[in-house]
């Protein structure tokens, strides 16, 4: 449903901008529990360190699932968090329930971030598309900040 609103943006560009923002918080949300799971599971000599930058990845994509969903709201939409939808909705990997050591952690969080970014990048020119300058901003900041994310991650993965 569309909530009637004085944005001046037309139903139909609310309507496929909250759609394209709904699929993007579903990985989000998903991304979210991942490096929870990988916060609390790492073990290993570098237990303390991936530990907490664990759940600084955590914390940064907690804001990303906030602007994401008000997006939506702002734009006249639900947005839906359920763990169900979440669950069905999410196009990301499965995150390996029996990681244990930080490399495998790092990898399997990383996985989920490229794979991430990758969307989001794409959803940038997708809200352009549809004629939401503003969605794709906040898409632009969001991608911009994965790539972050993902080169702290990926840091632990190099020069070893
Ligand atoms: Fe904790």
């Amino acid at each position: 449903m569309t909530y009637t609103s004085r944005n001046d943006l037309s139903d139909h560009i609310r309507k496929q901008a909250s759609a394209l923002l709904q699929a993007r918080l579903s990985d989000a949300l998903d991304l979210e529990a991942q490096a929870k799971q990988a916060h609390w599971n790492v073990k290993g000599p570098h237990f303390l360190q991936l530990h907490e930058l664990f759940d600084r990845v955590h914390d940064e994509i907690e804001q990303f699932v906030d602007l994401l969903a008000e997006r939506i709201t702002a734009l006249g939409h639900i947005a839906d968090g359920r763990v169900t939808t979440t669950a069905s909705a999410t196009t990301l990997y499965g995150y390996p329930l029996e990681a244990q050591g930080g490399a495998a952690h790092c990898q399997a969080l990383a996985a989920s971030l490229g794979a991430f970014g990758k969307l989001v990048r794409a959803a940038i020119d997708q809200a352009d598309s549809i004629g939401d300058a503003d969605t794709a901003d906040l898409f632009t900041q969001l991608s911009r900040e994965t790539d972050k994310q993902l080169w702290f991650v990926e840091a632990h993965l190099q020069a070893h």
